[in-house]
């Protein structure tokens, strides 16, 4: 299948640059559900439709790659049913997207604890996608799912002792090895929709020096030209990284 919504880039946009990789926290869903009066699944159910068009729009951008929050470790906290409802949507959204996107030479990868109480079914799914996907290079679509920043560090240290790291040989570099993907680069641009001004536990080593780009739109309402629309708010950023201009 290919892109349903064909959608010029804006001239606006400086090519030159385009982040390499983009963060999104797709936050929103209950409340866009909640105003139709609508169970708040059907939010998450919803926003199906903005992640695939916000991939498309990537791709013809040339981001390199795009990571999406789809479920942090506290939403289990979240009644039962719903945690139930957006384990059997993630592995839903694979089944049904996953020939598409490999098409569109995307490589599928998960952020997040593996195992700990994800459901065995969810998994196998995963590791289909990830397996189907991983010679795909045109951008790769990590999902972070189980996923907490916090979690993420805790697994990093663990698996530097298991490792047998001396102290005085850990530094950045070793830490960073370890985390769950180390061949991205760090998000360039981290957006979150819905009006929430806080990180929620997303990729809290990585976005050391992000740009953030906070949006109202609710999540089932962001299209790729929401997406364009953060990255010329990025481009108007001056990014420093700790120096000063010369
Ligand atoms: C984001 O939407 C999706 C997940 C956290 C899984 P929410 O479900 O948090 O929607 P709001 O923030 O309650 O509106
Ligand atoms: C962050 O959103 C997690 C995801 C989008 C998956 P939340 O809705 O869970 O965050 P809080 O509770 O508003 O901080
Ligand atoms: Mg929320």
């Amino acid at each position: 299948m290919s892109d349903p919504r064909p959608t010029p880039v804006p001239g606006s946009l400086e090519r030159e640059r385009i982040p390499h990789h983009v963060a999104i926290v797709m936050d929103g869903n209950g409340r866009w559900a909640q105003r139709r009066g609508l169970a708040r699944t059907e939010g998450h159910g919803a926003g199906e439709v903005a992640l695939v068009d916000v991939t498309y729009g990537a791709l013809s951008l040339g981001v390199t790659a795009l990571t999406v929050y789809a479920f942090s470790t506290e939403n289990w906290r979240r009644p039962i049913d719903e945690v139930r409802y957006l384990m059997n949507f993630n592995k839903g959204l694979l089944e049904r997207r996953q020939n598409e996107l490999h098409e569109q030479g995307v490589r599928i990868t998960f952020s997040g604890r593996k195992s700990w109480r994800v459901p065995k079914s969810v998994m196998k799914r995963m590791d289909e996608a990830k397996e189907l996907t991983k010679h795909n290079t045109t951008m790769t679509l990590n999902i972070a799912f189980n996923y907490g920043g916090r979690a993420e560090i805790v697994d990093a240290v663990q698996q530097l002792v298991r490792d047998q790291v001396p102290a005085n040989k850990i530094d950045e570099k070793t830490i960073r090895t370890r985390l769950y993907h180390p061949e991205l680069p760090d998000p360039d641009l981290v957006i979150r929709t819905s009006g929430e001004f806080r990180i929620s536990n997303f990729l809290l080593w990585e976005m050391a020096y992000s740009e953030l780009v906070f949006t109202e739109v609710l999540w089932p309402d962001f299209r790729r030209e929401d997406l364009f629309e953060a990255i010329e708010e990025y481009q108007r950023r001056e990014r420093r990284f700790g120096g000063v201009d010369t």
